[in-house]
């Protein structure tokens, strides 16, 4: 695997998630495949998980890891092709990018979209800058539309979780938030889920459709209690408006899953990918019930990582 910035960049999926789950029972196994590589883990953000369980992932495969809070540690970077830098930026990407890529066998990288203009942030320029001039294999840690080390985990948690023999129903629903936030983790994971065997439903208020080419072949319903009906899992996630581009179109009044909601669906496992604004996003007794995943979901995240760095260090 030379990259990894979407389920595109899988061949098979399932098997994917398979290893993720080997290295769960076994994550000492390939301690020596990693032996003398080195991890750069770039961060143009803030993290707790993904930071914490890229790193890990790559100690528990023998590699040297590295982690450089770019936007705070760095210099101030021009990622603006052509222009005279006579302003505030000292250091261009495509120098950086490529010292980089003299230290790293792969380098992980987070950038989110500043929601400001759609076709900039869709257009990925950042991440796709990295790819071009590193040379070195690349992890998205989240970029401006997705977060598919996220999803994986997501997808491993789901797999472990499910009921034998059954498909199940899985609901991304819509949730209130007091920012405008990214589409990334929703967008991803609605791409992720069209390639497992689950039902896939989408709920969220007029206004707040995700871009078709992530939700294409997913029922999207408006109605969230028509939605919740007997689905066995439930994903909780704000996003801001597609159409108006990063705007925080309602208050989300009656879109925060309680107890109540949950006895609409078949027993639902609840998730979040975290962090949570609780009483807000996710009711407090929903997040300490038995039917949160999150901290699980959350560990699962380490295996995740770990696949897909074996798999790179396995192509190197
Ligand atoms: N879910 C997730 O990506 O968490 P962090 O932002 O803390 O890494």
């Amino acid at each position: 695997m030379k990259q990894f910035t979407s389920v595109h960049d899988v061949q098979d999926v399932n098997a994917l998630v398979n290893e993720a789950l080997e290295l769960k029972n076994k994550p000492y196994a390939h301690k020596s495949l990693g032996q003398d590589k080195t991890l750069g883990l770039i961060f143009m953000n803030p993290s707790l998980r993904t930071r914490l369980s890229t790193q890990k992932a790559g100690m528990n495969l023998g590699m040297n890891v590295m982690v450089m809070n770019l936007d705070k540690e760095g210099w101030a970077l021009e990622t603006r092709d052509g222009v005279i830098m006579d302003g505030a930026t000292v250091e261009h990407i495509r120098e950086a990018a490529a010292v980089m890529g003299q230290y790293c066998d792969i380098i992980g990288i987070r950038s989110f979209p500043k929601l400001q203009d759609r076709e900039e942030d869709y257009s990925e320029d950042l991440l796709n800058k990295f790819i071009e001039l590193t040379g070195a294999p690349i992890v998205s840690l989240e970029s401006a539309t997705r977060h598919p080390l996220q999803s994986l985990a997501d997808l491993v948690t789901i797999k472990e979780q499910a009921a034998a023999g059954k498909k199940p129903k899985v609901v991304l629903s819509w949730a209130p938030h007091i920012k405008p936030i990214p589409h990334c983790v929703a967008n991803s994971f609605a791409e992720w889920m069209q390639q497992a065997d689950v039902e896939l439903v989408i709920t969220n208020p007029e206004g707040y459709d995700l871009a078709e080419e992530f939700t294409k072949g997913a029922k999207v319903l408006h109605n969230q209690d028509e939605a919740l009906q007997d689905a066995d899992f439930v994903y909780v996630k704000n996003w801001s408006s597609y159409e108006q581009y990063g705007k925080v179109l309602t208050d989300g009044e009656g879109w925060m899953i309680t107890n109540e909601k949950l006895a609409l669906t078949n027993d639902a496992k609840v998730m979040h990918c975290l962090p949570v604004r609780r009483g807000l996003e996710l009711s407090h007794e929903v997040l300490d019930g038995p039917n949160s995943l999150v901290i699980e979901q959350a560990n699962n995240r380490l295996y995740a990582a770990q696949a897909v760095l074996k798999r790179m260090l396995e192509s190197i």
